[in-house]
């Protein structure tokens, strides 16, 4: 199946989904794309595309994003409200919303913390997120996904896989990007699901020990619970307890 504006967009009106599409066959990042699009033309949007020549991971790191996965961005503007809540709490349900999807497929995920999305310890997809402000507020989210569908894994055979290799079987990519994108509004706007509480029920890296690593230096500790705002609380040998953020550590699970 070859990816398409018009099949992303078939696709999502399936599911009673309006959003505008862009999609390019390739582009540096689509996160950087849907930022751009987004300031130009004043709206959200969804922006996929084919293959990224500069696909961006948290902590500066770079995405492998080679034909046949699925790369995507859409923003959203948080309610005036609940702005640090919907900001944090739309970081858990991103990953949510892929594992979902990925359970209707068939394909078992466990969620590391904070939004990388395994299956069998192998990463499936990788989340990044970023709130562009105006001025000192908020504006709007960007939630960006690298989902492996049907694309190779060169060399990161050991530590990702991909849904084709999971299944044995290949996957429409439109039909994922749009059941994720629709997922995640549905969740987003249920008033009755409890973000966190289904969040636990997925993370991998509580119950675990972990290293933290921080510019500053690093400690271990044991992942004992997540706080309101969704930051790992990790308890020290001495006792104490410290919240980390995915903005400034990196996180490893050691053996104990
Ligand atoms: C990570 O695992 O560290 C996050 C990876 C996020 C990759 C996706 S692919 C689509 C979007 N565009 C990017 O440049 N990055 C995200």
């Amino acid at each position: 199946m070859i990816l398409s504006e018009e099949e992303i967009l078939m696709r999502l009106k399936e599911l009673n989904m309006i959003i505008p599409v862009k999609y390019y066959d390739v582009t540096a990042s689509t996160n950087a794309a849907v930022k751009s699009l987004r300031s130009e033309r004043g709206e959200n949007l969804l922006v996929a595309a084919g293959r990224q020549t500069a696909g961006r991971g948290r902590n500066g790191r770079s995405f492998q994003s080679e034909f046949g996965g699925a790369y995507f961005s859409f923003t959203f503007s948080p309610n005036a409200e609940n702005t640090t809540a919907q900001l944090y709490g739309s970081i858990m349900l991103s990953a949510l919303a892929v594992r979902s999807v990925m359970e209707e497929k068939g394909i078992d995920c466990s969620i590391k913390w904070p939004n990388d999305v395994l299956c069998g310890g192998k990463k499936l997809c990788g989340i990044l997120s970023e709130v562009v402000y105006d001025r000192d507020y908020p504006d709007y989210m960007v939630i960006g996904m690298g989902i492996n569908v049907n694309n190779p894994l060169d060399g990161l055979g050991d530590i990702a896989v991909s849904m084709k290799e999971i299944a044995g079987k290949e996957f429409d990519v439109a039909e994922i990007i749009a059941a994720v994108v629709r997922r995640f509004f549905e969740m987003l706007i249920d008033k009755d699901f409890s973000v966190m509480d289904e969040y636990k029920k997925y993370c991998a890296t509580l119950g675990k020990n972990v290293k933290v690593s921080r510019p500053d230096g690093e400690f271990y500790g044991f992942a004992e619970d997540l706080d309101s705002r969704g930051l790992l609380v990790v308890r020290t040998s001495d006792g104490k307890r410290q919240s980390v953020s995915c903005g400034d550590v990196s996180i490893r699970e050691v053996l104990s």
